[in-house]
């Protein structure tokens, strides 16, 4: 039987353990230029222990950035900056995968080239406040991507996964979670398109399944993982049937023979009452490949996960944040940090490389 401390194989890329660290936005890149930094480079290091470490969510593209200091990888600068990172996991005994995001409407034209709109399925606005240079600033709403549009899109995803494996990485994830643009194609929401890429749930699974097909095609399957988060109502995002919907989409990816799939279940960072209902064991039934899950797991929950096959590795977020040992002290049944929250976003050395390991 297999544990959290099994070996694991997803795709290509060998898993030391089943303790994977889940994407993080940390906003700590350099700023001009969304560069990634020595300092990140020493986090993530720290961090080598684990399994695979996800890193923070990666714009694609200049029009796929939402916030601050979030590192990019479509300049020779942020490759060139990843390289530093993949190389001190590399040394460390890690494995690392970049996260490709593009926020769609989850976004400023502060934040845009020229001042742009953001682009969408649709020109929905959604509640809620951007985070900006200046503060936050109500959200606008998006111009709607033309048709024509859509494989340039697809083009800078292709672009970016070529970049990401320039850049040392053992892989890709596609991002479809949590609201931004490929989410926003997914759900009923926040697509009312009436060409090929709206409507019904074939049509609003299109984008990421063409995304997924020509990053699979550029890189390699056995490298390329899908994050979706069925439920979450984060950045004011909704499905009229996540059930429908998402069954779909988990059984078209079967046709791809990912490296993973990675599920964030309920609503990030809420409660688990507050979660909607979902059967996420009817995904793992359907779905032929790894499956990691994410959200809320301690020592115990993880470990029962993987021992009764719900799932192949759990992702954690917080705990990883507060103990870059995690893996250790799961081992040695020994306490965790607590968690800063002032500092998750934003600024330097606090609360991000000086949590304390582990004595002796
Ligand atoms: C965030 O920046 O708060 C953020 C980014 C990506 C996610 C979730 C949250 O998937």
């Amino acid at each position: 039987m297999s544990d959290l401390f099994t070996p694991l194989r997803l795709g290509a890329i060998e898993l030391a353990n089943r303790v994977v660290m889940s994407s993080l936005t940390r906003n700590r890149a350099s700023h001009p230029g969304d560069v990634p930094n020595a300092l990140m480079a020493e986090y993530y290091r720290q961090r080598a222990s684990v399994g695979l470490i996800l890193t923070e969510a990666t714009p694609i593209c200049p029009e796929g950035h939402g916030y601050p200091r979030t590192p990019g990888i479509h300049s020779p600068e942020q490759i060139d900056g990843w390289r530093k990172v993949t190389a001190a996991v590399h040394d460390a005994g890690g494995k690392i995968a970049l996260q490709l995001w593009h926020v769609g409407r989850i976004s400023h034209p502060d934040l845009q080239p020229g001042g742009a709109l953001p682009v969408a399925p649709s020109a929905i606005r959604p509640a809620g406040q951007a985070v900006t240079f200046e503060g936050m600033k109500d959200f606008v709403t998006p111009r709607a991507l033309e048709t024509a549009e859509i494989p340039g899109l697809i083009a800078s995803y292709v672009e970016a996964a070529r970049n990401a494996m320039a850049a040392g990485f053992d892989g890709v994830e596609i991002h479809a979670g949590n609201g931004y643009l490929l989410d926003q194609f997914l759900r009923s929401s926040t697509n009312r398109r009436t060409d090929n890429y709206g409507g019904g749930k074939g049509n609003r699974a299109r984008l990421l399944l063409e995304v997924v097909q020509r990053v699979v095609a550029a890189i390699s399957a056995d490298r390329v993982g899908v994050r979706l988060s069925p439920v979450t109502t984060f950045n004011d995002i909704i499905d009229d049937n996540p059930q429908e919907t998402f069954e779909y989409v988990v059984g078209e990816l079967n046709r791809f023979g990912l490296a993973f799939l990675d599920i964030l279940q309920g609503i990030g960072g809420a409660p688990k009452e507050d979660w909607p209902p979902f059967d996420y064991e009817r995904l793992r039934a359907l779905y032929q490949g790894n499956l990691i899950l994410n959200n809320d797991y301690g020592y115990t929950s993880a470990m029962a996960a993987v021992e009764s096959g719900a799932a192949d590795a759990i992702a954690f977020g917080r705990l990883l944040i507060a103990n870059p040992d995690l893996v250790e002290r799961f081992r040695r049944g020994l306490p965790f940090n607590p968690l800063d929250y002032a500092t998750l976003y934003g600024g330097e050395e606090k609360g991000y490389t000086d949590y304390p390991f582990l004595a002796g």
